[in-house]
């Protein structure tokens, strides 16, 4: 789960992370006073959207006063940027910016590891940065059990090529973002800019934070960030019945037991649409209901999935496993039932594997009108493709 800048500027706040006063406003009414109750002479006005490249998009605004802040929060609430729409901007103090730096620390999956990054050179897009300079974009291994000490925090440092006084006091302000990255369960923190301010002080001026959602269990406090009004509502009805769901932009529902037994029929169900309806059939999401399959699950599945206005035909594909197709095939016969009526859309499934014959034989029996039976993969995912292009 992504944070908005900030709800990361209060995490940062909360480990000893230095950052400037900052509030949350909706109307340009709110922006005015919030711009009052921080009180510095310039405040800057920050579209809260969970993308990068706000200042590019006009997201970010100066303001000299309150009634500034006001005009400005007007002109970006509202805002599309990139596909999100603005609904909150936050007012946060104005820094005296002698530099920009650059540091992030993230999960390094392909090394088993942690990865700090830092930059003299921040402000700008790093990935532009790490393309045409990468020298100038330090990169050090950080060990998940050591994690960011006083010489880890020196080494990222040194390598990144500062020096003196403000080599030590940003490897104090290192330590405190590993705090946030590992007390939060994050496996995103970065802070771009990183800013010394004329003072000489180092201050995180913007934050990203990446919450991993599976330790959810032990970070009570994480609930609060859950993004109701952002979040899809097919999905967030998904994630309320612990369904692994992700909403695509096609006509042509999918269930399947297994994460990659999914992704190749996304896969098939979008070369079935090229080939036979002219790209007009495309998959309409992914959902993987695991390997028991039982008719709660799967009635829950094709709930979700039917309530997708898009979606003009259904694709179950199960490959028959522990869970054998007999006992699927009654997963599908019991949601069919709990369905009832609000079952509207033709069903194409496919089962294989265990116990396919007995799994086939029930659904014949059941004879349900919408429901029809491919033997193969392909086979069904024309099928389901050109009912949903009809
Ligand atoms: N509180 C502030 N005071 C002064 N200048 C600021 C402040 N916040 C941001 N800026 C300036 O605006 C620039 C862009 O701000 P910020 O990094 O928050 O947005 P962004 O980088 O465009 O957005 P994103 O990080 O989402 O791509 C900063 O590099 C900095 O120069
Ligand atoms: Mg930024």
């Amino acid at each position: 789960m992504d944070l908005y800048e900030y709800q990361a500027r209060d995490v940062f706040e909360k480990h000893g992370v230095p950052v400037l006063k900052g509030l949350t406003a909706t109307t340009p009414a709110e922006a005015k006073q919030a711009a009052e109750q921080i009180g510095s002479p310039v405040v800057v006005v920050k579209a809260q959207v969970k993308t990068g490249g706000r200042g590019k998009a006009g997201g970010v605004k100066v303001a000299k006063s309150p009634e500034e802040a006001e005009q400005k929060a007007a002109e970006i609430l509202g805002m599309d940027i990139k596909g999100h729409e603005v609904r909150t901007v936050m007012i946060a103090e104005g820094a005296d910016i002698a530099e920009e730096y650059y540091f992030s620390i993230l999960l390094d999956r392909a090394n088993r590891s942690y990865l700090a990054m830092c930059s003299k050179e921040g402000g700008m897009e790093i990935e532009q940065l790490a393309v045409e300079r990468p020298e100038a974009l330090a990169r050090v291994p950080v060990d998940p059990n050591v994690g960011i000490d006083d010489a880890k925090a020196t080494e990222i440092v040194t390598a990144a090529g500062f020096e003196g006084e403000d080599a030590a006091k940003i490897a104090e302000v290192l330590k405190t973002l590993w705090t946030v990255y590992n007390e939060e369960d994050a496996t995103l923190v970065e802070v771009n800019p990183l800013v010394k301010t004329g003072a000489g002080d180092i201050v995180a001026l913007d934050g990203k934070v990446t919450l991993d959602e599976n330790a959810d269990f032990r970070q009570e406090s994480h609930a609060e960030f859950e993004d109701a009004a952002a979040a899809d509502p097919l999905e967030a009805k998904a994630k309320a019945l612990h369904l692994n769901y992700v909403k695509l932009d096609g006509n042509v529902g999918i269930i399947g037991n297994g994460a990659g037994l999914v992704m190749s029929t996304l896969d098939v169900v979008a070369y079935a649409g090229e080939d036979y309806t002219g790209g007009v059939a495309k998959p309409a999401n992914f959902l993987d209901i695991g390997g028991g399959a039982s008719a709660e699950v799967m009635a829950n599945g094709l709930d979700v999935i039917l309530g997708d206005e898009q979606v003009k035909s259904v694709f179950v594909n199960v490959f028959g496993g522990i869970t054998a197709c007999d006992a699927v095939a009654n997963g599908i016969v019991g949601a069919l039932k709990t369905l009832g009526d609000d079952a509207t859309k033709p069903l194409v499934v496919r089962l294989d594997g265990n116990n396919v014959e007995e799994g086939r034989q029930i659904l014949a029996d059941f004879n349900h009108p919408l429901v029809s039976i491919e033997e193969t993969m392909d086979g069904a995912a024309k099928k389901a493709a050109e009912l949903a292009a009809k």
